[in-house]
C-alpha cells in the first residue's frame, strides 16, 4: 500500500488486513512495554493545516509505538503564514528525507494532489468534506470488536451528514464490509442522492435508531455551513439529540458512538456519551492500534491493493 488516501478504492481484503494487523498491535499496546521497532528506520511528517486533538495525538502515538522517527509541522508557526504553496513546503520537508506524510487539510482532495506530485506515501487524516480513512477505519473495527463482525450490521449515521467526511469514509467502508448502513439527519443536512451511495434514508431519529444496532452520531459542522441549514442548535437537539429518554424508549440496547468532539447536549447528551452503551473512549483506543496498522502497511509496503 504505496498511500492511504480514502476508503473508496480500498477492497475489502485490505480493509480486512488492517483489521488484522491493528489485533496484533492492538496486544502490543496491552504489554508493560508497548512499542516494537517496525518502523524503525522510517521517518514520518505530520502535517496538519487543520485543528485536530485525536488524530493527531493519535498518529503520533501509532508513530513512536513503532519506533518511527516523528516530526509535528504545525501551520500556524511555519512558512505557510508568509505564502509558502502546499507542494513548496512538502517538497522542502522532503529533501529532509521524510518517508511518510500525514497530511490533514481543509481542501478535499489536497492529500490525492500531493501524492501526484511527490515520492513519499501520503497518510490521509481528513481532506475537507471528502474522506477520513481512518476515523471510519477504527469505527469499523470499534464495532466488530463489540458485536463480532460487520457483516448484516445496521449501522445508521445520525447528524450533519452534508458536511462530513466521517459519514463518507464510513458509508464506503461499512457497505463494503457487508453492512446495511442508514443516514438520519434533517433534510438540509443530507446529500441529494445519497441513496445511490447504497444507504436508506430516515430524517425521523427515533425510527433510524430504532431500525440500527449501532448509531454513530456525528457534530453539526457549523464551521463548513456558509449559510444556515438549520434554525438553531437548540432546536436541533430538540429533534435530533440523542438523550436517556429516547434511548430508553426504544425497548432495545443499541451501541453509540462518536467520532469526537462531542457538542454535549446538541447531538449527545452527557448521560449517554459517558454510558456504558458509548464506545465513544474505546473509539479513540483503538485509533492507535488501527493507525499503527495502516503505518505499517504503508512503510513497509505489504499489499498489492494501491489504496488510492
Ligand atoms: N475525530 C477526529 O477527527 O477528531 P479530531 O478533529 O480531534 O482529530
Amino acid at each position: 500500500m504505496k498511500h492511504l488516501l480514502g476508503i473508496k478504492d480500498l477492497s475489502p481484503q485490505t480493509i480486512e488486513q488492517v483489521f488484522t494487523t491493528a489485533d496484533e498491535f492492538k496486544q502490543v499496546l496491552n504489554r508493560p512495554i508497548k512499542k516494537v521497532p517496525a518502523l524503525r528506520d522510517t521517518t514520518i511528517v505530520n502535517l496538519f493545516y487543520e485543528n485536530s486533538t485525536r488524530t493527531r495525538i493519535s498518529f503520533e502515538l501509532a508513530q513512536k509505538r513503532l519506533g518511527a522517527d516523528t516530526v509535528n509541522f504545525a501551520v500556524s508557526s511555519s512558512s505557510v503564514s508568509k505564502g509558502e504553496t502546499l507542494i513548496d513546503t512538502v517538497q522542502n520537508i522532503l529533501a529532509m528525507k521524510v518517508d511518510i506524510v500525514v497530511m490533514r487539510h481543509s481542501a478535499s482532495g489536497a492529500p490525492h494532489f500531493l501524492s501526484r506530485h511527490i515520492d513519499a506515501s501520503i497518510v490521509n487524516a481528513g481532506d475537507g468534506t471528502n474522506e477520513h480513512p481512518t476515523q471510519a477505519l477504527l469505527d469499523a473495527y470499534s464495532i466488530r470488536e463489540r458485536l463480532g463482525s460487520l457483516s448484516g450490521k445496521r449501522i445508521a449515521i445520525i447528524g450533519d451528514i452534508l458536511h462530513s467526511r466521517v459519514a463518507l469514509s464510513n458509508i464506503y467502508l461499512l457497505t463494503k464490509m457487508g453492512a446495511e448502513v442508514a443516514v438520519c439527519g434533517p433534510a438540509t443536512l443530507i446529500p441529494r442522492q445519497i441513496e445511490a451511495l447504497g444507504v436508506r434514508v430516515f430524517y425521523d431519529v427515533k425510527k433510524a435508531l430504532q431500525w440500527c444496532e449501532v448509531a454513530n452520531v456525528l457534530r453539526i459542522q457549523l464551521e463548513r455551513q456558509s449559510k444556515p441549514l438549520f434554525s438553531t442548535l437548540r432546536e436541533y437537539a430538540l429533534y435530533y439529540g440523542i438523550d436517556r429518554a429516547l434511548l430508553d424508549s426504544l425497548q432495545k440496547e443499541i451501541v453509540i458512538m462518536h467520532p469526537g468532539p462531542i457538542n454535549r447536549g446538541v447531538e449527545l447528551s452527557s448521560d449517554v456519551a459517558n454510558s456504558g452503551q458509548s464506545l465513544v473512549l474505546d473509539q479513540v483506543e483503538n485509533g492507535v492500534a488501527v493507525r499503527m496498522a495502516v503505518l505499517y502497511m504503508v512503510g513497509r509496503k505489504e499489499t498489492t491493493d494501491s489504496g488510492t
